[in-house]
């Protein structure tokens, strides 16, 4: 299963909770309109030239002061410490690219994002498991592995965790900062769905361990103003910047998409992000209530969906394992879309579980959705 939308929702009929897209309806054209036309009646040639490998230095000033009033750090973040990336993506194939040899082994919270595996599994890495429970990946796990396993990269996504929707808590980042340091593994966060939380922000990002721990910061503009940029960053010590910055790839290419950078940097200094994103916030916040709230008058008390507090995801634990083939298929016939837990995972785990997304749909498609979802379950026996 691929991350494209082209096919997915052709079909006007099926309602698809596997996606994990913005709704185009959050897509704001009317914003990124303003800051285009803002950048190019500057008359400034060089936003079509190639760009300075870690990023434009006035787009990562602005980041890194947009960041902290954010509250993902207490302070500006330094410009020599932000990479400006084509998304988490990019940044995550970057540094496998920069950072392991085949055989290589990557921890990863069991499940996590479905597509990030694929990613490690191209640059022939093994894949570690660790497991997690509500408050996220457990440090005694990840102790175990680190020791046992010596993975060269710890994969974990922090904040509202795809698939979970879980946050790891602040007293486990700080442990988990000192074992990466300690076994010399680097931490790769992946913080897709940080500025996304609904109610109150998670702990900080895990970029206020760089200077003490080996930890990559990985953000993106995906989730919070268009995955169409191709547009994220990587917070860092510049010395663990300095091997993707030199990559052939950065080298050959400068920085990546520059043109979109030079937009974002326009809605940045317009201002216009920090209200879209209490905009955005809102919205969600209502789609997951909605659909949060179909689940458990619809599926009966036996199937228990989580409430994140944040990001795009609902967790639905059934009660009992399906295939996961078969569960797509019935969906299938049922005119609905949803990821079987067992693609989450790693280990083939989870098959008792399901993810559903409400980013995509408006409240009434959702509960559509999940009534389609409830006769399918029932279908399978
Ligand atoms: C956890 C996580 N990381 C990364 C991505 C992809 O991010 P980007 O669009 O910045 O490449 C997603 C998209 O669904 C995601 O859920």
């Amino acid at each position: 299963m691929s991350n494209a939308v082209s096919t997915q929702r052709s079909a006007s009929d099926v309602i698809n909770l596997a996606l994990g897209h913005p709704s185009p309806e959050l897509l704001p054209l009317a914003m990124v309109r303003r800051a285009a036309a803002d950048r190019l009646s500057s008359g400034d040639r060089l936003v079509l030239q190639y760009g300075l490998e870690e990023g434009d230095h006035g787009f990562r000033t602005l980041l890194g002061q947009f960041l902290a009033r954010e509250g993902a750090t207490a302070t500006p973040i330094a410009p020599e410490e932000l990479f400006i990336t084509a998304g988490i993506s990019g940044a995550l194939d970057l540094i496998c690219t920069a950072q392991t040899q085949p055989g290589d082994t990557v921890a990863v919270e069991d499940p996590t994002y479905f597509l990030a595996h694929k990613i490690f599994r191209d640059h022939g890495l093994r894949i570690g498991t660790i497991p997690t429970d509500d408050r996220g990946a457990i440090p005694d796990e990840i102790a175990k592995v680190l020791a046992t396993e010596r993975p060269r990269l710890l994969y974990l996504i922090p904040a509202y965790q795809n698939p979970t929707g879980t946050t790891l808590i602040e007293e486990r980042r700080r442990t988990i900062a000192e074992l990466c340091r300690e076994y010399g593994t680097l931490l790769v966060a992946d913080e897709a769905y940080h500025l996304l939380g609904y109610e109150s922000p998670p702990p900080p990002s895990f970029g206020i361990y760089a200077a003490e721990a080996p930890v990559m910061a990985l953000g993106s503009f995906s989730k919070i103003l268009g995955p169409g940029l191709r547009l994220g960053w990587v917070h860092a010590a510049p010395e663990h910047l300095r091997p993707l910055i030199t990559s052939g790839l950065y080298d050959s290419g400068g920085g990546a998409n520059p043109f979109a950078a030079s937009v974002v940097r326009s809605v940045l200094e317009l201002g216009l992000l920090a209200q879209h994103l209490r905009t955005l916030r809102a919205n969600l916040a209502g789609r997951r209530d909605a659909l949060h709230a179909a689940l458990k008058d619809t599926l009966g008390p036996q199937c228990v969906p989580n409430r994140p507090d944040g990001g795009y995801f609902i967790w639905v634990r059934a009660p009992r394992a399906y295939d996961a083939d078969a569960l797509v298929a019935a969906a299938a016939r049922h005119k609905v879309g949803i990821m079987p837990g067992s693609r989450c995972s790693p280990s083939g785990s989870f098959s008792d579980c399901l993810r559903v997304s409400f980013s995509y749909y408006e409240p009434p498609e959702l509960r559509r959705g999940v009534q389609r979802l409830a006769a399918a379950l029932e279908s399978t026996g």
